[in-house]
């Protein structure tokens, strides 16, 4: 049974009782947007009759299965199997990973959709769709089709020949043909409608592909490419929701500004946050969440929630000491200033040796002990919204 059918069942009872004793006993409201429903009872054992219910809605609708949509925020190794050269599946990429092993994650360890997923008593990690040695098996309970320097411009992934993200959707629609194959259409369904769908992209719209090149900045001004973009994840959310996906978190930008490659080439104040990019993020990030409002409320079921990474990754790289690390301005690996993929290897002398102290691991991408702090604030975010 649904939340739905719960609380139905539960004002059918009201007005019973209201009817046969001609007294309120039981007031319920069903709030829509959220899918919460409350019941405020006036006698004990109609409140224990209640939480029972209550229970067994949760454990029904538990997360199924974590699947990743993306670019390099999330990729757990996809560009591994691909021609490009937007690759880290080499030391010391991986070396605070279980293991030790480069796995094409751009971190030092795990990535949120790792912790995510061991939060929510799924698996400890999440496979990348794209590896050979892998198959439905290891996939039913999570996957990642995301790939590191895509965007939601096809232009962006174009740049370093990645996989775009219409593409990532082609990949998801194969998975839902294989899960259904291997599990059968009830349990197949079950989980594409259970599961927490993570969405973290956009980035590299900007950085790599508006701010570095021509093309769509002769185009477009930042605001209209901004709306392009938002016209693009509006596209794919429809899309993947007419799928069966129902339970999202869509992430919204970082203080992009504040990358430590952004800092190494702000000109005008060296090594200080680019101000001007740091606006575009929270520009951006509030029309992401206006469109996520928007989509709540259109599209019946569906659940989504906008997960702000600029607030929280703000707050470390400006008081990182309050946090226990050291370094904020620099990546760990190399000089910390523009290393990435191929430029941070393991012939890089610089390299620090305790990456636990670094705010970020490469010049672009967050630290193992980073992911984990922004991960454990969005799975109390996703806790309270009972997925
Ligand atoms: C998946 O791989 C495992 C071993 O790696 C194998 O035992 C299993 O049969 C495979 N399952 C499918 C559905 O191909
Ligand atoms: C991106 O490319 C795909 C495949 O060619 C196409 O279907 C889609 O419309 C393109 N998206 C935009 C916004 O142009």
């Amino acid at each position: 049974m649904s939340y739905y059918q719960y609380f139905c069942f539960i004002f059918t009872l009201g007005y019973m009782i209201n009817f046969i004793g001609n007294k309120s006993l039981l007031h319920a409201s069903w709030d829509y947007r959220t899918g919460m429903g409350m019941a405020y009872m006036s006698n004990i054992p109609w409140i224990f009759f209640i939480q029972i219910l209550a229970l067994a809605s949760n454990s029904e609708a538990k997360v199924s299965a974590v699947i990743v949509f993306g670019d390099s925020s999330v990729d757990s190794g996809n560009n591994n199997y691909i021609p490009t050269i937007a690759k880290c599946n080499f030391e010391p990429y991986g070396r605070d990973f279980p293991g030790g092993t480069p796995t094409g994650r751009f971190c030092n360890g795990r990535l949120p959709p790792d912790f995510i997923s061991e939060g929510l008593g799924l698996k400890p990690v999440i496979p990348a769709y794209l590896d050979p040695a892998l198959n439905i098996s290891e996939f039913a309970t999570g996957v990642c089709f995301a790939s590191a320097a895509t965007g939601y411009d096809n232009a962006t992934a174009d740049v370093l020949k990645v996989i775009p993200l219409w593409k990532e959707v082609e990949y998801y629609k194969e998975y839902q043909t294989k899960l259904r194959a291997y599990l059968g259409d009830k349990k197949a369904n079950g989980i594409i409608s259970n599961a927490l769908y993570l969405i973290s992209i956009g980035t590299n719209d900007f950085l790599e592909n508006y701010y570095a090149l021509p093309d769509r900045k002769s185009q477009f001004t930042v605001q209209q490419y901004e709306d392009f973009l938002i016209g693009i994840a509006e596209n794919f959310v429809r899309q993947i929701y007419s799928l069966g996906a129902r339970k999202m978190s869509l992430t919204g930008l970082p203080p992009m500004g504040c990358l430590p490659v952004q800092r190494a080439t702000n000109l005008e104040d060296p090594l200080k946050c680019v101000e001007e990019r740091n606006k575009i993020a929270l520009e951006f990030n509030g029309k992401l969440k206006t469109l996520v409002a928007k989509l709540n409320k259109n599209l019946p079921g569906l659940k989504m929630f906008f997960a702000d990474p600029y607030y929280p990754l703000l707050q470390l790289i400006t008081t990182p000491s309050e946090y226990g690390f050291e370094v904020a301005e620099e990546g760990c690996c190399g000089t910390g200033l523009f290393e990435m993929g191929i430029l941070c290897n393991r012939h890089n002398p610089f390299t620090c040796t305790d990456a636990n102290k670094y705010v970020f691991w490469d010049a672009i991408h967050p630290s193992q002990r980073t992911n984990k702090i922004i991960s454990d604030n969005l799975l109390r975010e996703l806790k309270q919204l009972s997925l």
